[in-house]
């Protein structure tokens, strides 16, 4: 499958099974807790909210809670994203457009052009966009007010956001990893919803392997629902849990085929490492942005992974996890990596 098909049926797939309100989106707290002050703050100032950043590794729900908080605040959101935005003008026909308090989101918000990012500075700050008319000695700019608007930028690179624009977002949230609970919760809504009847065992099972990621969990449902349908007349047990996930060559921590790939890749070519994501990428034939978005963040919230000045070292839970033995002497001699 092509890549942009393959982003076609994961956005086909996410449409279905996001939830639509704040109280159907399950975990990251802290969060919830914060923006719903702001959202009934700004709907009792009857104000548009603040510029919103939420970045975050893939599938945590960064798209679903800008749909929540435009819904939630009775607004209209419209969705675009960083490489779309081509020239300073696509931006001024989206942002004339707005009506007052609307969301307009952007994703991947990393990847906004100098020019339209510039362009966007004095949008967000005083709701106004500086245009230039003709060309040559008797160009002017002329100052158009813009309603008031919210941006909502979401990326899973908040490192490569520029300081300038970074500082115009007045509300910036971190999504992190969701529990099995809560990953738990996510599997017995998407399931009610595909119609699949689920027992908890099972979808604790499926919550485990998730990678803390509801996007995973949903996929992961998914097979296990064709896998149970193929081979038990579509009844869902543990058993069948098991049976799909290890046809899937998914661990009992959710690693997959990638992930240990890339842990053997630095503990067998590279003598457990440091070794940079570059060399890691080209030994094991995968994208680098890949690598980074998709598999080192998880790998490092396990404990895997850790970065070091001079690259990436697996750890001796790593060495363990795999199943092989840890170079006693190595730990000796590197106590301080
Ligand atoms: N807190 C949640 N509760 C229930 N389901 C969720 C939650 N967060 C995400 N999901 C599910 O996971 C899917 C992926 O979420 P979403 O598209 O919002 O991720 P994202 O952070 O925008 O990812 P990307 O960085 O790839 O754009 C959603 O369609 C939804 O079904
Ligand atoms: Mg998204």
């Amino acid at each position: 499958m092509d890549k942009k098909n393959k982003n076609f049926d994961q956005e086909l797939l996410d449409s279905s099974l996001r939830p639509k309100k704040l109280r159907e989106f399950f975990g990251q707290k802290k969060i919830l807790e914060n923006l719903v002050i702001s959202l009934n703050a700004a709907l009792e100032r009857k104000e548009a909210l603040d510029h919103i950043l939420l970045y975050g590794p893939p599938g945590l729900g960064k798209t679903t809670l800008g749909h929540i908080i435009a819904s939630e605040m009775g607004v209209n959101i419209r969705i675009t994203s960083g490489p779309a935005i081509e020239r300073a003008g696509d931006l001024a026909s989206i942002l004339t457009n707005l009506e007052p308090n609307d969301i307009l989101f952007i994703d991947e918000v990393h990847r906004l052009s100098k020019v339209v990012e510039e362009t966007l500075y004095p949008a967000m700050e005083d709701f106004a966009l500086d245009i230039v008319l003709g060309k040559g000695p008797s160009a002017r700019t002329v100052r158009l007010d813009l309603p008031r608007f919210t941006i909502i930028g979401a990326t899973t690179k908040a490192g490569m956001l520029s300081s300038p624009m970074r500082d115009r977002f007045g509300i910036i949230h971190r999504l992190g990893f969701y529990t099995s609970k809560e990953l738990e919760q996510v599997v017995k809504r998407s399931s009610k919803i595909l119609n699949v009847s689920l027992d908890h065992d099972s979808a604790d099972e499926i919550a485990r392997r998730s990678r803390g990621t509801p996007r995973i969990a949903n996929r992961l449902l998914k097979r296990v629902r064709d896998y149970a349908q193929v081979k038990n007349q579509g009844k869902i047990d543990q058993s069948i849990v098991r049976g799909a996930l290890a046809m899937l060559e998914i661990d009992e921590l959710g690693l997959d085929e990638s992930d240990r790939r890339i842990l053997i890749a630095i503990i067998e070519k590279h003598g457990g490492g440091p070794v940079g994501l570059e060399t890691i990428a080209a030994t094991i034939h995968e994208d680098l942005d890949t690598i980074c978005d998709i598999y080192e963040p998880f790998l490092m919230q396990l404990g895997f992974l850790k970065r070091t000045p001079r690259g990436r070292k697996a750890t001796k839970k790593a060495y363990q996890h795999l199943g092989v033995p840890y170079p006693q002497q190595r730990s000796q001699q590197e106590p301080l990596i």
